[in-house]
């Protein structure tokens, strides 16, 4: 299936997120993007798309909670305050950095992979039509695209091993079971998001009797979003343990509402889902070190893939100019065509991990990069093994101790399928879209894939998400993330160098606009703000320069001298940056 960058991310449905245009002109009519201001705190920082979870999360720091705690409770929060993406009906990742305690023992990076899984009976050709042709109503419009939520396994796996011991999970649920029950005022980006995914929501009589006003329009700044059936799920797992989602009465009202939207789901589906911690990918840059997420995201192998070949020049004496910004396209354009190739659920295809990740490797990426674009067509994936030796929100959080969490958790679309399991108040992904329909087909997000990221049985889509934390003498950096479907990578990407290469404060870095280039479509999308001189230097070089709306929320953390400095994306109304 062809369709151009623009009508793929315009497919987010997000309202305020990800709406592209389709005009190739250079000089952007788009708002301008409003600076972040950063706050500062020695102590604690959470940085969130919501500000009630935010400071939920603040509050559990400063009851003696680590910083895994506190991702745990933003985490069960947003499912409540953020629901186009906060869940506990879909998956996602966490990359945590445990810093050397006082009792010795080492630093630790950790990655917690807890992306929802296809169910048992799903078959490579599931998202096919009668005449074998991918069919989009089925990989995101049905119960077919709604994998195994993995949200809750992980946070509370999360918990388990590497919360402080403090405070039990139930206390850690308690604020999001409060926010449920009692119901909070509608504001922000949820006010702004409701009104696009209303048509979505309203052919389910389970979800618009709760998230649209009398069943049907959507709720409006100040309204009271109370969310009964919700409250009694998180209290169940707060009474029983993680295991009372997975089985029992939820587990059968969940496979009940997806078969009966046209999935496949069972019960049993849900009863062995499990989240995975997995080895983190780990790249250099510049002397810092890089911890990301592994596949099923190919997130941090793209990363780090990016960030090598950029490290090859000088990107610091270039400044953001045309020249440097070309680099950042062709290297963004080499790494998405490996991504097509090579990426899938790791525990079914080999990912020539190592080899993608290699300073070699991009050094013979960079050997073809002259000073023109290469068309898309003429890029073909690399041969990495040769030189083998790497709607959705984010949030960040770091503690007193210099324990860090980087979380990206989605439904995929905005309010994923936007169909709520009728009496579990769970809103169910869609995220299975996220997998290949067919060898060349693209996903909503415009990312081709091939045989290796085909559906399977239990087999995990891939994702962009990119959670990652940047260590500098073993210690953190930054701590950054977003959502944005494939923009994430570029996004991480810019962040880390406009902090690392162009030493703008984290929250200029946040901030400044962004550019995105995926290997095919051909377009390169860049947010407004940037000097109409670069982008017209940039389209002289053979770029097809396409304007676009801002589509990431990178909510970071920078540790510097004079403390924790926490940036909120303003791209996201309602984000914050909490600490003291
Ligand atoms: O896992 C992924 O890469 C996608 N499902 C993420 C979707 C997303 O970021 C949508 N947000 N704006």
């Amino acid at each position: 299936m062809k369709r151009t960058a623009a009508t793929a991310l315009a497919l987010l449905l997000g309202g305020s997120l990800a709406l592209a245009q389709s005009a190739p002109q250079l000089a952007s009519t788009l708002p301008a993007i409003p600076q972040a201001s950063g706050i500062v705190g020695h102590y604690a920082m959470v940085v969130a798309q919501e500000r009630i979870a935010a400071r939920i999360g603040v509050e559990i720091l400063d009851r003696g909670g680590n910083a895994v705690d506190a991702a745990v409770a933003v985490g069960f929060a947003l499912a409540v305050t953020y629901p186009r993406a906060g869940n506990i009906g879909g998956g996602g990742f966490m990359v945590i950095h445990l810093a050397k305690d006082a009792r010795g023992n080492p630093a630790q990076d950790i990655a917690i992979d807890y992306r929802e899984t296809a169910p048992e009976a799903a078959t490579p050709t599931m998202f096919l039509d009668a005449g074998g042709l991918p069919d989009p109503i089925k990989s995101r419009d049905s119960g077919l695209s709604v994998g195994v939520p993995g949200t809750v396994a992980g946070l509370a796996l999360a918990h388990d091993k590497y919360g402080s011991g403090k405070l039990s999970l139930a206390e850690l649920l308690a604020p999001a079971i409060r926010l449920a029950k009692q119901g909070f005022a509608v504001r922000d980006d949820l006010a702004d998001s409701l009104p696009a995914a209303a048509a979505k929501l309203a052919r389910f009589p389970s979800s618009a009797s709760i998230l649209l006003k009398d069943g049907g329009k959507p709720w409006q700044s100040g309204d009271r979003l109370i969310q009964a059936d919700l409250a009694d799920t998180l209290k169940a797992i707060a009474d029983k343990g993680p295991r009372a989602f997975y089985e029992g009465l939820t587990a059968k009202l969940i496979a009940d509402a997806v078969r009966k939207a046209g999935g496949i789901m069972t019960v049993e589906d849900l009863q062995s889902y499990r989240a995975i911690e997995r080895p983190v990918v780990r790249g250099t840059y510049r002397g810092r070190t890089i911890v990301s997420m592994p596949p099923p995201s190919s997130g941090g192998v793209h990363l780090i893939e990016m960030l090598n070949i950029l490290e090859g020049y000088d990107l610091r004496h270039l400044g953001r100019g045309d020249e440097a910004l070309h680099y950042f396209i062709e290297a963004m354009k080499r790494a998405y065509a490996d991504r097509a190739v090579f990426m899938g659920d790791p525990d079914a295809v080999k990912i020539p991990q190592a080899g993608l990740i290699s300073k070699k490797y991009a050094e013979a990426l960079r050997a073809g990069i002259t000073a023109k674009a290469t068309p898309a067509a003429e890029l073909h994936a690399g041969k990495p093994a040769e030189y083998e030796g790497p709607n959705t929100t984010h949030f960040s959080v770091i503690d007193r101790d210099g324990n860090a969490v980087s979380n990206t958790y989605t439904l995929n679309f905005s309010y994923g399928l936007g169909l709520i399991a009728d009496g579990t108040g769970v809103l169910l992904n869609n995220e299975l879209d996220d997998f290949t329909a067919k060898a060349g087909a693209s996903n909503a997000y415009g990312l081709v894939g091939f045989a290796a990221n085909l559906p399977g049985p239990h087999k995990r889509p891939l994702s962009s998400m990119t959670p990652t934390i940047v260590l500098q003498d073993g210690k953190p950096l930054l701590v950054t993330g977003s959502p944005g479907g494939s923009r994430i990578i570029t996004a991480v990407l810019q962040v880390v160098t406009n902090v690392i290469d162009f030493q703008m404060p984290v929250d200029d870095a946040v901030s400044a606009p962004r550019l995105h280039q995926q290997w095919q479509p051909e377009d390169t999308l860049v947010e407004p703000g940037f000097d109409p001189a670069v982008l017209a230097a940039l389209a002289a070089r053979g770029h097809r320069i396409v304007p676009t709306r801002p589509g990431t929320s990178v909510n970071s953390i920078e540790v510097t001298a004079d403390g924790y400095v926490g940036a909120a994306d303003p791209r996201t109304r309602g984000s914050l940056a909490a600490g003291y």
